[in-house]
């Protein structure tokens, strides 16, 4: 797992920026997959900035609320097309965000499992953090091989999430989420986590040991990782000051 710690989430977010442009440069027809939440608003702006082409690019969002329409301002479908899609070329076509409004909820997840395989797999996948370790919408307990499906938010989740809907009763309590498994099948998985209420989940997930109970810890089996931090989520590492000495003595070849 490589570390990148950086003074604001700003300086972090360039970074991270700069390792995507790369990959689409190199792989015009690369497959993406994406997060929401406001860990990513940052990232979707410089993308934008950045006026990339992105017809040829597939993308698999790694979760939506269940029972909301695409429609409604607080989906995953919406956020995407607020801060992304809509200000790049997309082709719909190759764009993916699990139904949140499908009848049969294990056949849409199981079909969204074969359209990434049919995709040729994910070659980066975006990740955020929960303040209780959650990738995607895996939420601790999760089966550290879970596949696509539905899974329960935990109380504090819904907490958490509340800031984007009008009153926290409003926020679903189930979502689709590409599972831990998926994820892990990914070829490169980027984490970006921001401010002190991530320091504790992240310190668990980069020097903990792996656990259901973080989820996130399952990254620490996936062969290339990069997490993005500010000075504020990585406050908890024991080991900061060795991920910023390997960052400043990176041989040439390997810098972003
Ligand atoms: C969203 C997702 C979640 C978020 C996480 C952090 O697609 O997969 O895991 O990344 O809840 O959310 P923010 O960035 O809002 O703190």
């Amino acid at each position: 797992m490589e570390i990148i710690i950086q003074p604001t989430p700003a300086a972090a977010t360039q970074i991270a920026a700069r390792l995507m442009v790369r990959l689409i440069q190199e792989k015009p027809a690369a497959v993406l997959g994406l997060a929401t939440g406001g860990t990513m608003e940052l990232l979707y702006r410089e993308l934008v900035a950045k006026k990339l082409d992105w017809s040829k690019l597939t993308t698999f969002n790694l979760d939506e609320y269940v029972g909301i329409s695409p429609m409604h301002p607080q989906s995953y479908h919406s956020f995407m097309w607020e801060k992304l899609f809509s200000h790049a070329n997309v082709s719909i076509k190759n764009v993916h965000i699990p139904d949140g409004l499908a009848k049969d909820v294990p056949a849409a997840c199981a079909h969204y499992e074969q359209k990434i395989s049919a995709a040729g797999g994910i070659d980066l996948q975006l990740l955020g953090i929960g303040t209780d370790g959650h990738i995607g919408f895996n939420e601790p307990t999760s089966s550290l091989a879970s596949r696509t499906r539905i899974k329960t938010l935990t109380p504090q989740t819904r907490k958490d999430n509340a800031r984007f809907f009008d009153s926290q009763e409003e926020v679903p309590y189930h979502v689709i989420t590409m599972g831990i498994g998926t994820i892990l099948e990914s070829r490169h998985c980027v984490l970006l986590a921001f401010g002190k209420n991530k320091a504790r989940a992240i310190a668990e997930a980069v020097e903990g040991p792996i656990t259901a109970m973080n989820p996130a810890s399952a990254l620490q089996l996936h062969r290339k990782v990069t997490v993005f931090l500010d000075e504020d989520a990585a406050a908890e590492l024991k080991m900061r000051d060795y991920y910023r000495w390997v960052f400043e003595q990176k041989p040439d070849w390997q810098k972003v």
